[in-house]
Formats: C-alpha cells, sequence, structure tokens
C-alpha cells in the first residue's frame, strides 16, 4: 500500500518533501510495489527535448501488482462489483481471485492468438467486466491496450485502430445503455472494413441479438474462454514500456494517442487514488465515469486495484430507470466513496431534489468530481443534497494526458472551497504564466496553467509522433508542460480552474476539438466552410456551436440542413459531437491571413458585443448579419 496522508500538517510535509526531493520522494512510495528488479535511477528528464523517464530499468509487471500482492489477504474480497443496466438483471461480483483467473485465462487467449509483447489490442466495448479483464490481459502479456469509448462512430474507431495498427479488436453483440440497445458488432463490422490490419475480432455476447458473422476472423469469447487456463505468468515489463494508447481530442486534426507507460502510470494512480479519496481498506468505492475515458481507465481500475480496493462499475445511465440510479446504487452496496463529473450532477439537480432526498446513503463519506469546472450552484447541490452536507466535495483537475489527479483537495484533509481544485498534490507544480510565458507568482493571478516538473503519470510521448507531443505540450512555453486550461490563484493560493483556452470544448466533460467537428461539418456537399465554437450550456457545461458558411439562402431547407449536418457529426466522430445549435451565414469573419476570428465567435455566442480590435478583418460588415442571426 502507498503512504496515506491523514492531516493537513502531514500534506505540507509531503509535498516540501516532494518538492526538496523529488526522486526520493517518489521512490519512498514505488518502493511499496512489487518489481522484478529494482530501477537504477528514479528520473531522467528534459523538458526542452522532450523526454521524460521514471524508475529507469526497474522490472515488474502491473497485474503482478494487483492480483499476486494482494492475493494472500484478498482473494475472497470483491476486486469488482457489476451493476447492470436494467436493475433486476442480477448483479455480479469478482473477487480478486477470480478476476485474477479470467485475466489469466484471457491472457491465454490472447497468446493463442499470437499477441505478443508491444502489440496492439483494440477494445469496443460496453461497460461489462469483460472490459476489465480484456485490459488487464494485455497488460499480463505486455501488450498495449487501446480502448475506444462505444459511443464513438465507425470511421472514429477505425481511425483509432489503424493509428494503433491493433491487430486484435474486441467488441460485443451489443451494449444496454438505458432502454437503447447499442449494435457494437455492427459498428464494429464496419470500421474493419477500413482496417486491414485487423485480424480478428473477439465478440463477448451480452444483448443477444442477432448479428453478421465472418467465420475467418471472428470468434466468440465464450468459446475462447471455455478451455483457457486460469494460469498464465506474467511478461517481466520495464518500467517505461508502454502500457496503453487512448486517444483524445486536441485543438488542431486528428485524435492523439496519449501514450502511458507502466511504473510511473502505476505509482501514480495508486498514490492519487490512496490519498484524494481517503480510501480505508474494506470500503466500497464507486466512480461512475466510462472505462472508454482516461477516468475509468485511472480510477475504476488501475489505482483502485493496485490498493486492494472493491470498486463499483456500472453499466447504465443515471436516469434509468429513474432518476435516482445513482443514489440506489450507493444504498445498495453501501458505498463509501463516489466519483461523479458536473454534467452528471446538473442533469440529476434539473430532476428536481426529491429524487436525491429520500435516500440517506449513510455509508457515503467522500464525494468527487471530475472533467470540467464544476459552478457553485451544483456543488452546493452535490454538498447538500447528496452528501448530506456531511461528506467533503474532491474537485480533481487533471487530464488524459496527465494520467492521474493532479490538482484537488485530499478528501476531509485540505478544506474546500466551491469550484475550487484547491492545491495540487505531492509531486505536482503548477505554474501560471501570462502570454508571453512571464511566470506570475503570488496570490491573484491568473493566466496559462502549465506545470514546471514532471510527475511519474505523465503522458510519455503521442504514439508514432513525438514530434506533435513536443508542439501541443512544450511548445507554447518552452522548458514547461502546458495544460491547455486557464487557471486563477487566489488570496488563500488555492486554484481555480477557468476551462480551456484552446480550441477544445468540452461537452459534458467529453473533450472535442473543434477542428474535428468542422471537418465533419464540411464534409457535406452543401458546405463550404464552418466554424465551431462552445458557448455556455446549463446542464453540458458547454454547447456546440456551429457557424456554417452554406450556399445562397436555402429557402425553408435550413431545418432539413441542419438536421442532415447533426446526423453527418453523428455518423463521422460520435452522437456526442453533434452541434446543439447551427446558424447559416454568408461568410465568417477573416483576418488578411485568412484567420477566421474565432475570439468575435465566442463572444457571440456569449450574446457580447465587445470585440476588441477588429481592424484586421477584412470582412467586418460580415458581424452584423452574425449577431442579426444570432440563436439564442
Ligand atoms: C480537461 C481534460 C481528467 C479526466 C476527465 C477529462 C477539464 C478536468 C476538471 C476540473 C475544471 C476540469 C480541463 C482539462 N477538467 N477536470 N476538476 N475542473 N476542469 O479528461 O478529456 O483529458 O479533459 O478537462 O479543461 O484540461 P480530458
Amino acid at each position: 500500500m502507498v503512504p496515506k496522508i491523514s492531516t493537513l500538517s502531514g500534506y505540507l510535509y509531503e509535498y516540501q518533501k516532494s518538492v526538496a526531493n523529488p526522486a526520493g520522494f517518489w521512490s519512498h512510495i514505488a518502493e511499496t510495489f512489487y518489481w522484478h528488479k529494482p530501477w537504477t535511477k528514479t528520473l531522467e528528464w528534459d523538458f526542452h527535448k522532450p523526454e521524460v523517464k521514471w524508475f529507469l530499468n526497474g522490472q515488474l509487471n502491473i497485474t503482478e501488482n494487483i492480483f499476486e500482492r494482494h492475493l494472500f489477504l484478498r482473494a475472497k474480497q470483491p476486486a469488482i462489483i457489476w451493476e447492470p443496466n436494467d436493475p433486476s438483471e442480477p448483479h455480479r461480483v469478482l473477487t480478486y481471485e477470480e478476476l485474477y483467473e479470467e485475466v489469466n485465462r484471457f491472457a491465454n487467449v490472447l497468446k493463442s492468438l499470437g499477441v505478443k509483447k508491444g502489440d496492439r489490442v483494440a477494445m469496443y466495448l460496453p461497460m461489462i467486466p469483460e472490459l476489465v479483464i480484456v485490459m488487464l490481459a494485455t497488460a499480463r502479456i505486455g501488450a498495449i491496450h487501446s480502448i475506444v469509448f462505444a459511443g464513438f462512430s465507425a470511421k472514429a474507431l477505425a481511425e483509432r485502430i489503424n493509428d494503433a495498427q491493433a491487430k486484435i479488436l474486441i467488441t460485443a453483440d451489443g451494449g444496454f445503455r438505458g432502454t437503447k440497445v447499442i449494435p457494437l458488432k455492427q459498428t464494429a463490422d464496419e470500421a474493419i472494413r477500413s482496417t486491414p490490419i485487423v485480424e480478428k475480432t473477439i465478440v463477448v455476447r451480452r444483448v443477444g441479438q442477432n448479428i453478421q458473422w465472418n467465420d475467418n476472423r471472428d470468434l466468440w469469447w465464450h468459446d475462447l474462454m471455455k478451455d483457457a487456463s486460469p494460469r498464465c505468468e506474467a511478461e517481466i515489463m520495464d518500467a517505461e514500456d508502454p502500457l496503453f494508447i487512448l486517444y483524445t481530442s486536441g485543438s488542431t486534426g486528428k485524435p492523439k494517442g496519449v501514450l502511458h507507460t507502466i511504473g510511473g502510470y502505476m505509482v501514480y494512480t495508486a498514490y492519487t487514488f490512496r490519498n484524494v479519496f481517503q480510501y480505508r481498506d474494506g470500503d466500497v468505492y464507486f466512480c461512475a465515469a466510462d472505462i472508454g475515458w482516461i477516468t475509468g481507465h485511472s480510477y475504476i481500475v488501475y489505482g483502485p486495484l493496485l490498493e486492494g480496493a472493491t470498486s463499483v462499475m456500472f453499466e447504465g445511465i443515471p436516469t434509468y430507470p429513474k432518476p435516482d440510479r445513482y443514489w440506489q446504487i450507493i444504498e445498495k452496496y453501501g458505498v463509501n466513496e463516489f466519483y461523479t463529473s458536473p454534467t452528471a450532477i446538473r442533469s440529476l439537480l434539473a430532476k428536481g431534489e426529491e429524487w436525491v432526498d429520500k435516500y440517506e446513503m449513510p455509508t457515503l463519506r467522500v464525494l468527487g468530481t471530475v472533467g470540467e469546472p464544476i459552478n457553485e450552484e451544483a456543488w452546493h447541490w452535490y454538498h447538500d443534497h447528496v452528501g448530506k452536507g456531511r461528506c467533503p466535495i474532491v474537485d480533481t483537475w487533471w487530464q488524459t494526458e496527465t494520467g492521474g489527479i493532479m490538482i484537488s483537495p485530499l478528501a476531509g484533509i485540505i478544506p474546500t472551497k466551491p469550484a475550487y481544485a484547491t492545491l495540487p498534490l505531492p509531486g505536482v507544480r503548477p505554474v501560471i504564466v501570462d502570454n508571453e510565458g512571464k511566470k506570475l507568482y503570488g496570490k491573484n493571478v491568473e493566466g496559462n496553467l502549465c506545470i514546471e516538473f514532471p510527475w511519474p503519470g505523465m503522458a510519455r510521448t503521442l504514439w508514432g509522433d513525438h514530434e506533435r507531443y513536443k508542439q501541443a505540450y512544450f511548445s507554447a512555453f518552452p522548458g514547461l508542460y502546458f495544460t491547455g486550461d486557464g487557471v486563477k490563484r487566489d488570496e488563500d493560493g488555492y486554484y481555480r480552474i477557468l476551462g480551456r483556452i484552446d480550441d477544445v470544448i468540452n461537452v459534458s466533460g467529453h473533450r472535442l476539438g473543434t477542428a474535428e467537428i468542422e471537418n465533419a461539418l464540411n464534409e457535406h456537399p452543401l458546405v463550404a466552410e464552418s466554424a465551431v465554437v462552445g458557448y455556455p450550456h446549463p446542464i453540458k457545461g458547454q454547447g456546440i456551436y456551429a457557424f456554417v458558411v452554406a450556399p445562397e439562402k436555402l429557402k425553408g431547407l435550413d431545418d432539413e440542413l441542419r438536421e442532415s449536418l447533426r446526423k453527418g457529426v453523428a455518423k463521422l466522430i460520435s452522437p456526442i459531437a453533434k452541434p446543439d445549435k447551427i446558424q447559416f451565414v454568408s461568410g465568417l469573419p477573416k483576418t488578411r491571413s485568412g484567420k477566421i476570428m474565432r475570439r468575435i465567435l465566442r463572444k457571440i455566442v456569449q450574446g457580447s458585443t465587445d470585440f476588441g480590435d477588429t481592424s484586421t478583418l477584412t470582412n467586418p460588415e460580415i458581424i452584423e448579419e452574425l449577431i442579426q442571426g444570432y440563436q439564442k
């Protein structure tokens, strides 16, 4: 188990230590894990190159740190409690021992299909225990997992498989989500038409629907698992070998394959899980995220299981069958720590407090939030109605690229403040810089959030494109890791995240690049050009507003065109990327160099007319048209 901070002075002491001697600090934590060979050097780094390595030459397998390390004590303890979409279907419990055997079986299956250390295995699965089994089985044999969120389209899936060059895809016949059945196999089949690299598809039966079958390629999970041995020796890996690739949106271009490596990610997710949530042995912890995103990777699977926790995994949605599903689950399993997103909180708040007030949830001790800034109203509702005023809220700021939580209260230890992520975790060194890169010290300052020193959980590169890694994170402010977020440090030294300052929008905690959505809109034969910006949305945090240049006025056809554009985006990316509002325009505000002046569009969708300097525009007259047509 990692060392646990239990007082405020303990936090201050550990923080100081982590700054004074980072290598010593993290070594001490890493020593609590099981290594085949200890590391010879704790850290090597250069943010200019950029290059970061932790626990150099250390050898280990992350799954031995989940299983072999815990089995003596926890063989019969639930590792995963799985709650199905439909509450009348039986739930499933996988103890550490059971999960261990399933993971080993599937590890043997992968081996029998020729998967080797370093190979990529793609997953397109709903929130079922098989997803956890596949991830850990992949890690057990030293292969690299790449999970694609089951809400992505065939095109998005194909793009990710091709970029990662994954030979094996694991999917399901379908997935349940509220009242819907999601045809995953059908979408996977469509994707595979343009992924020649995929040799085999393994299909988990979940919904029992008829699906197309390709005898040369498709294999049933249950057929393969039937005779597989429940023992598979773990591949011994280097600390800096890749663990997984997870794609995320950037401000430009195609999705970025964020790469995490084994040793540092392991130490970091375990340490942050234990300390932020103040997990106590025997607790039941419930993170309501999807494993298709980093939150699920780090805080449903790796962090909790590395610490020997019991992790609840939920297949469905918070409003099915009724908007009290989370509270029901919390009471059913006696959940002690609960972790969700501001968007989920706002959508439940909107349903009325009677849905939550009837649940006492006496076991709840800690509430967490992640994914986007939480507004004060949602914070108070969460605190008063869910936490009954007695549970601290940990507002955890981090990113796919950071691997784990970076700025957050430690539950019950660091005093909270609504909408503030509060203070950095030990080992995390945030710095605020102005647009010229000047560091802003002291209190009451606002600017770009950067991190000036490496931490073990940070992404090491973008898969196959190290130059882009450098461009995206280390070039805006040389020598610093740039997060893309704006931040404020207040009079208490507390951090408040203000949101993205690049062309990334955060819709219901899902990160989307405006360029990606524009490309999808521009595919439509009637669209000449488009520009997408985020606007404040009461539930989703940000909504998607698209300015679309279409030929003359398509009198009377506006609504049809809007609908077909939305469908197109859903098909090319995902339904989550569909624009909420589409305004047809005759042109976009452009500078003499031909760049769209997005600042103006952002102002318009906020209902503001304070445009600043517009003298560099070639077509200032367009602004009036845009304001006139602005859709509230
Ligand atoms: C972006 C990262 C980290 C898991 C989920 C999202 C925003 C994240 C917070 C928070 C304000 C937050 C940031 C960040 N964000 N947590 N507590 N308060 N903003 O991961 O998809 O990589 O997105 O989410 O803008 O840069 P992601």
